[in-house]
């Protein structure tokens, strides 16, 4: 038995309606595809109640504080320790659960936020953070979205989930999933996600298939098949994902005592992230919990660059869709979904939007890994764009810096090993300035068991 959750005095769960990007049209109800019944447009989740609520900032820093000396499982969760934000779980038409018993969770989020003195050195900025994702229960920060839109998954009668993934989201999905008694159903690009990533989602019991396309082309197909199908989509065009992953803001900003850092800088993919963080920080500000807003900065690969040609070609206006490449497995995605509610939240937050190259990517994730942290390919663009950012005196040095870093270094160990043997641009247009890492690599010393031997290596590691 648990003892109850500590939720403060007037502070109530949301009631929320739809809400169309596109039109602005509001419903009570969202179809399988999750886009407007007008015009077509992606869905977000919007609290009408929140005004004449008047919810006290006060009130909620408080309950959110209270609720981490509880030991309810909704309170555990750094997600639903925010859930006066979040999507309100009224008990399901004649069901006896509480709202504990509903959720399904990992207990995720929670998730450290470190200095990083080495990275703030060779940047030029002192005070640089990093929220790493990467220690949610799945080893991304996919929990925090997922934990959100399977609990509603199952409170709506599913029996299936399904998604199309870089491999994050399916090894989430896959996990929530089974802890919520569903069964789930993953479409990956074959053999262009990291078979760490893959071996989550069979170990989780997912029915996974490998499709012979990419990312893109599994999502396409994807909503084709929510169409047909009774199944679920957890993707983040699912609004109720982007209502999960705003609590790392909320997370955030109360690890920071309420004081907003200067920047925040997020990898983009499929453009949930980016979203969500920007959805939290405005929303944030209209309750009064921050009184002003970090500039929110968005990084991809160069190879998988549509935002910034988006925004760079159109003003924004019109998604520019590529042919995605890079070992940056995550992000290898040329036609994001979330585009739109992204460029909003660049522009209401005055952030940029960059890209950086492959050896960029692997030296930065080389220099994270070094600060003892680590993280996987994807999340290392936002060092590498970083540094960028500071070239062009966007980001100047007085200024505080959280680089979110969205997945665990052993997500993709293919590319560490690689990069450390040497053999990451072996053959590739990159091999010369991949040559210039040297310094950073540390490849394995295969040798004869001997304590001489092991001495020599010992003695010339100090020298180096
Ligand atoms: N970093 C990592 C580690 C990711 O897995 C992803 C996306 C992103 C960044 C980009 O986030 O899509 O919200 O802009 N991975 C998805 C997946 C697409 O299927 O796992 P985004």
């Amino acid at each position: 038995m648990h003892p109850p959750s500590t939720s403060a005095p007037r502070v109530h769960q949301a009631d929320f309606r739809f809400r169309c990007i596109g039109c602005g049209e509001l419903s009570d109800a969202a179809g399988q595809d999750f886009r407007c019944s007008r015009c077509g447009d992606l869905l977000e989740i919007t609290y009408p109640k929140w005004k004449e609520a008047k919810l006290s900032a006060e009130n909620l820093k408080s309950a959110w504080f209270q609720r981490r000396l509880s030991l309810s499982p909704v309170d555990l969760s750094g997600v639903w320790r925010f859930r006066d934000l979040l999507p309100a779980l009224e008990p399901a038409p004649g069901s006896m659960r509480d709202d504990s018993q509903q959720v399904i969770t990992l207990r995720e989020g929670n998730t450290p936020l470190y200095e990083l003195p080495q990275c703030a050195a060779i940047t030029g900025v002192p005070r640089l953070f990093a929220k790493h994702q990467g220690t949610n229960p799945t080893g991304s920060f996919k929990d925090c979205g997922m934990t959100v839109a399977a609990t509603f998954a199952r409170r709506a009668g599913f029996r299936w989930v399904a998604c199309a993934s870089t491999g994050n989201t399916s090894a989430s999905m896959a996990a929530y999933a089974a802890r919520g008694g569903m069964r789930s159903l993953v479409l990956v690009p074959e053999g262009k996600i990291s078979w760490s990533k893959l071996s989550q989602a069979l170990d989780y019991g997912a029915v996974t298939c490998q499709l012979r396309t990419d990312f893109d082309g599994c999502l396409r197909l994807l909503q084709e098949l929510v169409r047909r199908a009774p199944v679920y989509q957890l993707n983040s065009i699912n609004p109720f994902r982007i209502e999960g992953q705003k609590t790392l803001a909320l997370e955030l900003l109360e690890q920071l005592d309420w004081q907003p850092p200067d920047h925040i800088i997020v990898p983009g993919g499929n453009l949930g992230n980016s979203s969500a963080i920007g959805k939290a920080l405005l929303e944030m500000r209209e309750l009064g919990l921050i009184a002003r807003l970090p500039k929110l900065s968005v990084i991809q690969a160069e190879g998988a660059n549509a935002l910034v040609r988006t925004l760079r070609e159109t003003g924004g206006k019109r998604l520019v869709s590529v042919q995605a490449e890079t070992r940056a497995t995550a992000i290898r995605i040329g036609n994001p979904a979330s585009w739109k509610k992204a460029v909003h939240v660049l522009e209401a937050t005055g952030g940029a939007c960059e890209q950086v190259s492959e050896v960029e990517i692997a030296q930065a994730k080389a220099e994270i890994g070094a600060e003892g942290i680590g993280c996987e390919p994807a999340s290392a663009v936002t060092l590498a764009g970083l540094k960028k950012l500071v070239k062009q005196n966007f980001v100047k040095p007085e200024e505080s810096v959280v680089l979110v870093l969205t997945g665990n270094l052993l997500k993709d160990p293919d590319f560490t090993i690689d990069f450390h043997r040497g053999e990451l641009f072996k053959g590739s247009a990159d091999e010369s300035a991949g040559a210039r890492l040297a310094p950073l690599r540390r490849a394995p010393i295969v040798m004869d068991a001997a304590l001489d031997a092991v001495m020599r290596v010992l003695e010339q590691a100090e020298k180096s």
